[in-house]
């Protein structure tokens, strides 16, 4: 006959186990960034002077990531001038922001070789640059939406709950100017919460972030009504809600349930 405490080191074990599987299930894991938008109409020259340009001013952002979250910037003259914007997630540190750019600067002349227009999205980050000036300009064509692969049980009542907590911090982000364009949230489904974050790049007006984010919401409710997470990339903006607290700032029982627990160092903004 087994002696008690073994048993129950054998049970302690086997939650283990459990606990270390969950948390490696693969319906909890996010999608692999880089998302990307690439023009190759015009694809630029090899070593042409928009190319010069573009490499330069990709060079300078890292310096400023580390001290800003989103920053706009220019190089070189008309016609062969590029224009350059990033924004990282707000609640990031400086550090990670700084990291996040240095990558997306990697990956942006990796995997779109010669566009004169690209935007590419890391995990906590955005940076673009085009040979057009787009500062203050709305842009919500080609939303990329990229959703878990696992299915809520009731996704009507689901729908409309994500919907109504997007609407309240698009609403947030859009008009109070002390939001800075940047919202985040929960709230209560069934016996779990739903955790979401809006952010606008800061060169657009308040009217036109509202509607970046009301397109992003429609586009992603459109066709992932019934995934327990998702995330919209646009140029203007970026959306993203999971059934745990991933961004820094959710509260307390978020993070210690969160599966990859992936809380942020520092303060943010
Ligand atoms: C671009 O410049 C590099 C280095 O100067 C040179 O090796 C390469 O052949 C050039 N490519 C073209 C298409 O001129
Ligand atoms: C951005 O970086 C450039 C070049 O490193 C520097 O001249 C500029 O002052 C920086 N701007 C900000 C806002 O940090
Ligand atoms: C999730 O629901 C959608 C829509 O009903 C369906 O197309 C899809 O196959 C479901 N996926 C899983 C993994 O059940
Ligand atoms: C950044 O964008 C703003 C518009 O939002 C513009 O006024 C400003 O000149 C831009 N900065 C640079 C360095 O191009």
């Amino acid at each position: 006959m087994a002696n008690f405490p073994s048993v129950l080191k054998t049970i302690s074990l086997f939650s283990l186990c459990l606990l270390i599987t969950l948390l490696f299930d693969p319906a909890y894991a996010d999608p692999d960034p880089p998302y990307k938008l690439c023009s190759d109409v015009r694809g630029y020259v090899e070593n042409s002077t928009f190319q010069k340009n573009l490499h330069s001013l990709l060079n300078s952002l890292p310096s400023n990531a580390s001290v800003s979250k989103l920053y706009n910037t220019s190089t070189g003259n008309e016609p062969h001038r590029v224009y350059g914007l990033y924004m990282c997630l707000n609640y990031v540190t400086n550090e990670i922001c700084h990291n996040c750019i240095n990558t997306a600067h990697l990956d942006i002349v990796r995997i779109c070789p010669s566009s004169t227009e690209s935007v590419v999205w890391e995990e906590t980050c955005q940076l673009r640059y085009s040979d057009v000036k787009f500062y203050g300009e709305l842009n919500v064509a080609d939303n990329i939406v990229s959703a878990n692969k696992k299915n809520v049980s009731d996704p009507k009542k689901f729908e409309n709950t994500v919907k109504e907590k997007l609407r309240e911090l698009a609403k947030q982000a859009a008009y109070d100017a002390s939001a800075k364009m940047y919202a985040t949230g929960d709230v209560p489904f069934e016996d779990k919460v739903i955790y979401a974050l809006v952010q606008c790049t800061r060169d657009l007006s308040g009217d036109d972030c509202g509607k970046c984010l009301q397109q992003a919401i429609e586009d992603v409710l459109r066709k992932y009504y019934f995934s327990i997470g998702a995330r919209l990339m646009s140029r203007s903006c970026y959306l993203r809600y999971e059934l745990y607290g991933f961004y820094k700032g959710a509260t307390e029982a978020s993070i210690s349930s969160s599966p990859n627990n992936n809380k942020g160092d520092g303060e943010y903004f």
